[in-house]
């Protein structure tokens, strides 16, 4: 039985910082942003979308296209989780009109969380013949104004059908993992910003790309060849450029060259976006869909790395008429429609959203018609509204 992915949802906020802008606000070199990070804007999220509104309306985009009697699980991916007990997919559920009879949790291991959904999903509709799982990576990274980490932030949100007989790419068995507890980058329950230690945490990546790459491809019995585009991890597009330069290593001009465009094709949202930590990966996967030319049966493989650390290597081969699942249009509008802070706005913007709620308050959203928004909270509890 074929099991993989049937459908791609995606939002991000609608507002951006451009990072020549940042970069002359701090009194850096632009290229060091542009090229040396790689990345060009960095999407803010204001105090009216958090992980859980985000989620919504990346799934709200096919929702209309889910058969909800065969529905079984849905999972939500987050390191900037809004409660530490109850589950952000309780919200998307009710939000949503999904049916109560699903199982529904919340899982944590840093930017890997989602790639644990998707296996523990691909699992699912294994033991569960015509059954589906809709899977959810959501999150806002922050590191704060002016620190070294500020221009790798962004904010964000993938969702995902996973069933079988998928319309988009059929995941091929195996994968190899590899963990190892260390202090890369982590965020304690009285902070609202990650601590990151960010050159030895670029270090640990490219490490683990090597323990399992290479034994990827042995296990399997792969070359590099065989692979149509790589997606990867990317907290920036310098990150996952680096850990590309490995693969391709001693490969020969043509197939150098087929994967480097792949990679700044599937690098595409990213470089508009910034990190969306949990959903980072599968927003290359879907940039690459939608930005490149993939043919039916390619194989594309997918690097998923999650600080802490744990990391993954596996792939799938892009099914017969993919594209015609893909909303590419919506997406660039998303982008394109984005009002543009100045580095003001922004700062602004982002310490109103740092801010812990008081028990009761209202939010009013300039977000588009349709979109969902956090509309404040009363008694504590978090309040979602449809605009
Ligand atoms: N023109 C072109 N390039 C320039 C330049 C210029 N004028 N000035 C500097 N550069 C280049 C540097 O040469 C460097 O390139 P290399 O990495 O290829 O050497 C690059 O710009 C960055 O320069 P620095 O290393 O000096 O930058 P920095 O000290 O300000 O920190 C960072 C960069 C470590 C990525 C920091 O932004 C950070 O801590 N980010 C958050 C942590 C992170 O994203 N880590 C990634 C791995 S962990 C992970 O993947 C999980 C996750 O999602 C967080």
């Amino acid at each position: 039985m074929e099991i993989g992915i049937d459908q791609i949802g995606f939002f991000t906020p609608n507002k951006f910082v451009d990072m020549v802008d940042l970069a002359h606000a701090r009194g850096e070199d632009p290229n060091k942003f542009l090229i040396g990070i790689g990345q060009d804007r960095m999407a803010v999220a204001d105090q009216t979308q958090d992980a859980v509104s985000m989620g919504i309306n990346a799934t709200a985009e096919y929702l209309d296209q889910v058969d909800l009697d065969h529905l079984g699980l849905l999972i939500f991916a987050t390191e900037s989780g809004i409660d530490q007990s109850k589950s952000a997919s309780l919200f998307v559920k009710e939000a949503l009109g999904l049916p109560a009879k699903i199982r529904t949790f919340e899982i944590k291991e840093a930017c890997f969380a989602l790639t644990a959904s998707l296996q523990v999903a691909r699992d699912y509709v294994r033991a569960h013949p015509h059954h589906s799982a809709m899977i959810i990576g959501s999150d806002i990274a922050r590191y704060g104004l002016s620190t070294p980490g500020e221009v790798t932030q962004g904010a964000g949100a993938i969702s995902m059908l996973i069933k079988e007989d998928p319309a988009i790419i059929a995941l091929e068995d195996g994968h190899t993992s590899y963990s190892e507890n260390i202090n890369d980058f982590w965020r304690p329950n009285n902070f609202q910003t990650a601590l990151v230690d960010g050159h030895y945490s670029r270090d640990v990546y490219l490490d683990f790309f090597r323990h399992t790459f290479a034994p990827y491809l042995e296990e399997k019995g792969l070359e590099v060849k065989d692979f149509a585009g790589i997606c990867y991890h990317l907290p920036y597009t310098k990150m996952g450029f680096k850990a590309h330069s490995i693969a391709i290593e001693g490969q020969d001009d043509a197939v150098k060259q087929r994967l480097s465009d792949n990679f700044q094709l599937s690098a595409k949202y990213s470089r508009e976006v910034g990190n969306i930590y949990t959903a980072s990966l599968y927003m290359s996967v879907l940039s690459l869909l939608e930005k490149g030319n993939l043919q039916p049966g390619d194989r594309v493989g997918f690097f998923s790395y999650g600080s802490g650390a744990m990391a993954e290597f596996f792939s799938g081969k892009i099914v017969e008429g993919y594209e015609r699942r893909l909303r590419p249009a919506m997406h660039k509008r998303m982008l394109q429609e984005r009002i543009r802070l100045g580095v003001g706005q922004y700062e602004e913007t982002f310490t109103e959203a740092m801010q812990t709620l008081p028990e009761n308050v209202e939010f009013t959203s300039d977000a588009n018609r349709g979109t969902w928004y956090l509309a404040g909270q009363k008694g504590y509890v978090r309040q979602y509204r449809q605009k």
